[in-house]
């Protein structure tokens, strides 16, 4: 089976994360969510992927290169304006002549891929849709269906009133290749805004999947904060079970060569990369994320934070609610809260609710 991964919006709510980095490339636990969207998608017998990209492109082709490394085969179909969602699959249609998978390439979840298709095959379905229930699907595209899960409305980032549905797209889709032929070629089309309305005039089938486990869009910076900290919860749940612990207060998950301090304080959950250092005084966590190469010096504090590679934090500064990009030093004193903060961009509050 094929899949086709979305990979080329701009990343704008991530900013000023993505001003350097496409979105699909921004860590996840230390490893670029791509490679974790590729790696569960070969996992569910996928043995080649297409990456339509776009905004800052080369930085997708120069990770993964023809996919070799991860045991997959990867092409690309790079588009120089961008096409929209709708545009960018029509884009890649030359790749595909069976049923194959669509992702938007900023989900974590655990949507599982081959019980998808297996239900978009038994539905009949041109198109299926997992859909997963939010609270308030005003940011999102929301769908309304029928008692046999048939999609009768699809309703991008509706107006209050507009629908009653809390059901969303979670952006994950089984596609027969048939539906190429109603979405124009060298356009500016939306596959939620004008394909989806289209396919369901035209009276083709569209299935709605319904999912009910872990989902999460980490296309803004609260989302990706709080994504790090669920997935830190889930591992220290499954770490609590297996060694029979009734607290979480000390886990720390740790790479190679860590050194920590006997006079730093650490409050579980959380986890320290390769070759990290944390001072004397320091106190990291509950809920911190520390890459590859960082260095915490005394007394600074970490918390409900996300750091990348070779992140220098001087002394007693205080992190919390932020994230920091590679190769950043944060001055002594200084305190970051809701922060997003890459190399000499420094954009305040961006986390404020
Ligand atoms: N190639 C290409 N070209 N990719 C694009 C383009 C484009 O012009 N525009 C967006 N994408 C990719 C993005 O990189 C992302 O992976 C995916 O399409 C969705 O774009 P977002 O910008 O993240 O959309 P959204 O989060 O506002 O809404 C979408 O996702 C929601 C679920 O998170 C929609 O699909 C909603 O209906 C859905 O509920
Ligand atoms: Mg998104």
């Amino acid at each position: 089976m094929k899949a086709l991964l979305l990979a080329g919006g701009k990343g704008t709510r991530l900013r000023p994360l993505t001003d350097k980095l496409p979105k699909p490339m921004v860590p996840i636990m230390g490893k670029p969510l791509i490679e974790r969207v590729i790696a569960k998608l070969k996992e569910a017998g996928v043995t080649e992927v297409v990456l339509s990209t776009c905004y800052k492109s080369h930085y997708i082709e120069n990770y993964l290169d023809n996919g070799s490394k991860l045991g997959i085969k990867i092409d690309y179909v790079s588009e120089d304006m961008p096409l929209g969602t709708g545009g960018a699959i029509k884009n890649s249609e030359k790749f595909f002549d069976d049923t194959f998978i669509v992702l938007n390439s900023d989900i974590v979840d655990d949507i599982s891929y081959r019980d998808l298709v297996q239900y978009h095959k038994k539905k009949g379905a041109a198109v299926s849709i997992a859909m997963t229930k939010v609270k308030d699907p005003s940011q999102y595209g929301v769908i309304e269906f029928d008692e046999n899960n048939y999609i009768n409305a699809f309703k991008e980032k509706p107006k209050e009133g507009e629908t009653n549905s809390k059901w969303i797209n979670a952006g994950v889709y089984v596609f027969e290749p048939d539906v190429f032929k109603e979405i124009p070629k060298n356009k500016i089309v939306s596959v939620e805004r004008d394909v989806y309305p289209l396919l369901l005039e035209k009276n083709y089938k569209m299935a709605a999947y319904e999912y009910n486990d872990y989902w999460i869009d980490v296309g803004t910076l609260k989302k990706y904060i709080q994504a790090h900290v669920d997935i830190l919860h889930s591992r220290c749940n499954k770490f609590k079970k297996a060694n029979n612990l009734s607290d979480i207060k000390n886990i720390i998950f740790k790479n190679n060569n860590v050194k920590i301090n006997p006079h730093a304080k650490i409050i579980g959950p959380v986890f320290i990369g390769n070759n990290s250092i944390i001072g004397a005084g320091a106190q990291i966590g509950p809920y911190a994320v520390i890459g590859d190469n960082c260095h915490i010096n005394q007394m600074s504090n970490i918390s409900r934070s996300i750091l990348w590679d070779r992140v220098k934090i001087n002394e007693n500064a205080n992190i919390t609610n932020s994230v920091i990009g590679s190769n950043c030093t944060i001055d002594k004193y200084c305190n970051l809260l809701n922060t997003a903060y890459v190399s000499n961009n420094y954009d305040n509050n961006l986390l404020a609710i």
